[in-house]
């Protein structure tokens, strides 16, 4: 037997005990004639402690441990006398009987310990010494609670969870799609799914009324701090199901997470935002409505002024930073060059201060009399000691920058607290959006998403107007889950593809599988899908969902761990009948 114990459990109650416990040396500390060595595994960290009764063997042994040798120790536990509170086992000590060195270790390359002295590269490279480390084990199991308490809500609720495939065929839709040739049927490719939506919906019309899957979705697209290349989706689907029905269904499996994993407890009802109210007053569809500083158009308010940069502006905007009057010439410099970054692209940054005796000093007393600066503030409902901040320009770019300004001022007052939640529905997303370099409308969602009922008709005439049945999931900032009522009428999914400029043939090559089954009795139906990842991240409060998947790619879309993607060998590029090109 490796071990009585775990290196996290043992506590007073175990005192006079013998245990043997096995795990990684993380520490040696040698003191007088005692050697301190502290014991690591998943559970937690035990102190071992060689004294002078220990035989020579014993003795040796502890003085010829490194870091990291993976060590099995048999011995009494005792109270100890210097108690640490910060560990679970801080009350006890082990007094070494024996210990046995099942495996020796190479120096790691970096500490393993709560904060690494390793840098980025280097820990990825060395992933499963990283997972060692208390951030990223509490992140595994994190997950682990996470996907457990998926499956219960779930199970609970009758859903079934079903695997689709993985090799599928590629669709001109959404992002990049990541290929796989085959190798048996030369010059044809599968691609992986980026969701399984459309399996999804032909499990409805198979009569799976209710399904779901924790599922891998693959997307070649830029990566970011919420993106990753493959990432996984809690995905779902109901049949004979309206907006309100799903709303209700995953509005429970959200407030049971909350209480299952977190202890938090949600509102009864969720707050739900109009998308054209969200991007009018947060400047985005996932606005962070732990805090209010909202966007107030002052367009209309700033015309003929003289003043060219607003005069001309399609839209005008601003927010109040309250109690941000004292600002200092530097504080405001420092959030102009925020708001110039590439990311952001604003051209620049005007304030107002609005001091106790409400005079308004601005960077605009040239061009704006007093009467005009008031309405500007009026408008912002700024008061003695606020600071408005003010943007002007086309109205998505601003609005847009309007909001990253938002969230910086929310997070420089301390606004944006971690522990606090503030769940949203976003609905009424627009169905389409038009695209100018290729002329053509995409779909927001996906091309299977219903229009509003009422708004059908629209389609025809004025399709940018269509209202989707769709709505997203958003907490604190961060967009947690999409999904929509679909279209299960061939007729109307025929509608909607020709709307996006596909020919019926084309169509039909993409889609007609399912069209064709929704010939044969698809019922009413619609879904929503979770990443996963970003809800473990929201959890942690962590700003980035890398560190809650074992194994991710960087930035680069690289895993430097394996090595990979690598460089196949001309063998196999041939079975493949694949011929590389030189690249530029
Ligand atoms: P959508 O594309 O909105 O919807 O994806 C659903 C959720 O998946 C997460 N997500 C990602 N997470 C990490 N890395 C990525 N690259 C990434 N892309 C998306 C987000 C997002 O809200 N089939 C539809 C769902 C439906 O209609 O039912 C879909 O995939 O949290």
């Amino acid at each position: 037997m490796y071990r009585t114990h775990t290196c996290g459990e043992l506590t007073l109650a175990d005192a006079g005990k013998n245990v043997t416990l096995s795990g990684w040396v993380q520490r040696v500390r040698k003191l007088g004639a005692m050697t301190f060595i502290d014991i690591r595994d998943r559970y937690g960290i035990t102190q071992a402690v060689a004294d002078n009764t220990v035989t020579d063997d014993v003795r040796e042994c502890a003085a010829s441990l490194g870091r990291e040798y993976v060590i099995q120790v048999t011995g009494t536990v005792r109270e100890r006398q210097s108690k640490n509170a910060k560990l679970a086992t801080g009350d006890i000590e082990l007094v070494v009987e024996a210990i046995k060195i099942l495996n020796t270790s190479a120096t790691p390359p970096f500490t393993i310990e709560e904060n690494s002295d390793g840098g980025d590269d280097l820990r990825m490279h060395y992933r499963y010494l990283d997972l060692r480390r208390p951030p990223l084990r509490d992140a595994m199991i994190l997950r682990h609670k996470m996907a457990f308490e998926i499956r219960n809500y779930m199970d609970s609720r009758n859903f079934l969870e079903i695997e689709t495939p993985y090799m599928i065929s590629s669709t001109p839709e959404g992002a990049r799609d990541f290929i796989i040739p085959s190798r048996l049927n030369p010059g044809k490719f599968y691609a992986l799914p980026q969701s399984p939506q459309t399996f999804k919906q032909l499990l409805m019309v198979a009569g799976y009324d209710r399904y779901f899957q924790i599922v891998r979705c693959f997307r070649d697209e830029d990566l970011r701090a919420d993106r990753q290349p493959e990432f996984t989706q809690v995905d779902c689907e109901m049949s004979f199901v309206e907006r309100e029905d799903v709303l209700e269904t995953f509005e429970g499996l959200i407030k049971h997470m909350f209480d299952k994993v977190l202890g938090v407890q949600l509102p009864a009802k969720f707050p739900r935002m109009k998308w054209e109210d969200a991007m009018a007053r947060y400047g985005s569809d996932k606005p962070d409505i732990r805090f209010g500083m909202e966007i107030n158009e002052v367009t209309h308010l700033v015309r003929n002024t003289g003043f060219t940069v607003m005069d001309s502006a399609e839209y005008v905007g601003g927010i109040c930073a309250r109690g941000c009057a004292s600002y200092t010439r530097k504080q405001l410099d420092q959030l102009t060059e925020f708001v110039k970054r590439p990311q952001i692209g604003a051209k620049g940054l005007i304030y107002a201060r609005v001091e106790e005796d409400w005079t308004v000093k601005s960077s605009v007393d040239k061009f704006l009399n007093h009467y005009q600066l008031r309405a500007i503030i009026d408008q912002c409902k700024a008061l003695p000691g606020d600071l408005v901040l003010i943007m002007a320009g086309d109205r998505r770019q601003t609005l847009s920058a309007l909001c990253q300004l938002r969230l910086e001022m929310g997070s420089r007052l301390g606004l944006r607290d971690p522990k606090k939640f503030a769940p949203l529905w976003v609905v009424d997303f627009p169905l389409l959006e038009w695209d100018d370099e290729t002329q053509r409308y995409y779909a927001m969602h996906h091309p299977f998403t219903s229009p509003k009922i009422d708004e059908v008709d629209l389609l025809d005439t004025d399709p940018g107007k269509v209202h989707a049945d769709a709505y997203d999931f958003v907490c604190n900032g961060v967009e947690i889950g999409g999904g929509s009522i679909r279209i299960h009428d061939a007729e109307l999914q025929q509608k909607m593809f020709k709307t996006l400029g596909f020919t019926e043939e084309q169509a039909e090559l993409q889609f007609g599988f399912l069209m064709n089954a929704f010939k044969f009795g698809a019922p009413p139906h619609g879904g929503i899908a979770f990443g996963l990842d970003r809800w473990c991240s929201l959890f942690a409060g962590a700003d980035s969902i890398r560190d809650f998947i074992a194994f991710p790619k960087n930035n680069a879309g690289r895993d430097v761990m394996i090595d990979s993607p690598s460089t196949i060998s001309d063998e196999q590029l041939k079975e493949l009948f694949i011929k590389l090109v030189p690249q530029e």
